[in-house]
């Protein structure tokens, strides 16, 4: 069965514009997400802009701030400075990645932790560690608010995850332990065959690698649930404009073997956007006390 996340992201954005209208109902405070985009790098222009327009479609405000590909850190981390103090914004989302030699960790961590929608500054990573949240990554909430609609829950089971960035695989490995998972992070330096046992014993895989067919279908073990997190353009074939979109998965092979798949696109990648919103409301409640 196919975990459609494009269908879930339009009940949950539906759900949201209803609590954000009596939100700004009881406070006269309408949320509002800046979004900052530094140089031109078109898929990244591509996400900020979904993510302004699921604003619109729950009735918030976004502010964007579009900074040229030349500059410099100091005046990123004065913008910063400046939406911190803005009381208007609620929630600040700076898209990575950066530019080539811009330093994102300074960044993150000067966003106030309050603001920090992303859930990336180090307080939020360390209250999610301990299970006490306050942000919780957006891609990683959203693979878990599939399971828990889908009604799967990881309680007892094997899950895997490949990858352990700090924007996917590490928080989703956390989020599957605190649901009572067994969880086994797999990333680059793992022995292939390591990897693949790894894989094939998963009722929960969860791929983040951002690597086209990083894993093969036939590793998929017989009723899994697949989560592909992974977004890849491929290389135009001949008479194509652009080139597929495929995820770190091999749908094609994967599908009849999964009991759950996502995607690629409409499975994850909405629902990294639906929780996005729902992360800016929490926010301005928050913010607004
Ligand atoms: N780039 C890829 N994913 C994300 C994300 O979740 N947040 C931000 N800010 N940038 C990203």
């Amino acid at each position: 069965m196919i975990l459609d996340g494009k269908a879930l992201r339009k009940r949950i954005l539906g759900n949201l514009a209803g609590e954000v209208a009596a939100f700004t109902e009881a406070t006269g405070v309408t949320p509002c997400l800046a979004t900052v985009l530094v140089g031109g790098d078109p898929a990244s222009a591509v996400y900020v802009r979904s993510k302004r327009r699921a604003c619109e479609r729950v009735g918030m405000t976004s502010r964007h701030l579009p900074l040229p590909g030349d500059t410099t850190q100091a005046q990123l981390e004065a913008l910063v400075d400046e939406l911190n103090a803005d009381p208007k914004v609620h929630g600040i989302l700076v898209q990575l990645p950066l530019p080539a030699g811009m330093d994102s960790d300074t960044v993150l961590n000067r966003i106030d932790p309050h603001k920090d929608v992303d859930g990336f500054h180090p307080s939020n990573v360390g209250l999610l560690a301990l299970k006490k949240a306050r942000f919780v990554p957006c891609t990683p909430a959203g693979v878990m608010r599939l399971l828990e609609e889908s009604g799967i829950d990881p309680k007892g089971k094997m899950a895997t995850v490949v990858g352990r960035s700090a924007i996917v695989g590490l928080p989703a490995a956390l989020l599957l332990t605190h649901a009572h998972a067994t969880v086994t992070i797999t990333h680059s330096r793992t022995p292939k065959d390591e990897l693949e046992a790894a894989v094939r014993r998963a009722d929960i895989l969860v791929v983040a690698v951002g690597r086209p067919h990083f894993v093969p279908g036939e590793w998929v073990k017989e009723g899994a649930v697949v989560i592909d997190v992974g977004i890849n353009r491929l290389d135009p074939a001949p008479g194509e404009e652009t080139g597929r979109l495929v995820g770190d998965v091999d749908f094609e092979a994967a599908e009849s073997r999964a009991g759950w798949i996502t995607p690629v696109p409409g499975g994850v990648g909405p629902m990294t956007i639906a929780m996005l919103m729902s992360n800016t409301l929490v926010a301005a409640r928050a913010l607004t006390q």
